[in-house]
């Protein structure tokens, strides 16, 4: 039986810092640093909210994220110019694997998208790159209202995605993700995207590691399906 797919979103299928060419226009060359902590408080932002059981939308999240980067970097955004961000933020770009390697994989898995986007937001990204076709379907955590690494939510991924007596494997550039997904139980193969990122020590090791989506299916092959 084959092994079913759940892909990360952002910063595996489509690239985040995508926005640092908007911010550009805002804040000059302090828009990678922006970018940067922007990304990073998202993160902290929903693993304190998981924690604190506080869900917000992931676009919240955001939202509170992109308002904390800028005034850190003493930086303020007009009302308006806020909204216009976060509406870019619904077409950041694919990274360039993203569309060839889920066209292929479709053909030989299920394949979802896992994240912590709402659908709302999956849908909008997702379809905007072409990518959305290529998936049998998404799955949010705004089902369970919590947020990864909870391991409820790796948990609702095995059963949304009907995988609950079968191998699922998540595939995620992210490597807290990753812990996280193996820490729940599932399969997880590690998107080295950017070689200059250290994989954390903490005794639970990805299933494998690519340095592209590119990689996928030689290392799909050669998986045992019980992972
Ligand atoms: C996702 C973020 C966390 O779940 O990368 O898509």
């Amino acid at each position: 039986m084959a092994i079913t797919l759940a892909f990360d979103v952002y910063g595996t299928l489509v690239d985040p810092h995508g926005m640092a060419d908007l911010l550009r226009e805002d804040v000059g060359d302090d828009a990678f640093p922006v970018s940067r902590l922007w990304r990073q408080k998202q993160l902290e932002f929903s693993f304190r909210r998981g924690l604190m059981r506080m869900y917000e939308d992931f676009g919240v999240v955001t939202r509170q994220a992109l308002r904390n980067a800028m005034a850190t970097h003493g930086h303020s955004l007009a009302p308006e110019r806020e909204d216009a961000l976060m509406e870019a933020y619904l077409t950041l770009p694919a990274f360039p694997d993203a569309e060839p390697v889920l066209e292929e994989m479709g053909r030989h898995h299920p394949q979802f998208a896992f994240s912590n986007g709402s659908y709302g937001a999956l849908e909008k990204v997702l379809g905007h790159n072409r990518l959305r076709v290529h998936l049998d379907g998404l799955v949010s955590v705004d089902d369970i209202r919590s947020f990864k690494p909870d391991p409820a939510v790796y948990t609702h991924a095995r059963r949304a995605t009907g995988a609950l007596d079968r191998p699922l494997c998540l595939i995620s550039s992210n490597g807290w993700d990753v812990i996280g997904a193996r820490a729940a139980g599932l399969m997880a193969i590690w998107v080295q995207r950017d070689p200059a990122t250290v994989f954390e020590d903490w005794g639970l090791q990805p299933t494998a590691v690519i340095p592209d989506l590119y990689r996928l299916s030689e290392v799909l092959w050669n998986l045992p399906e019980g992972g």
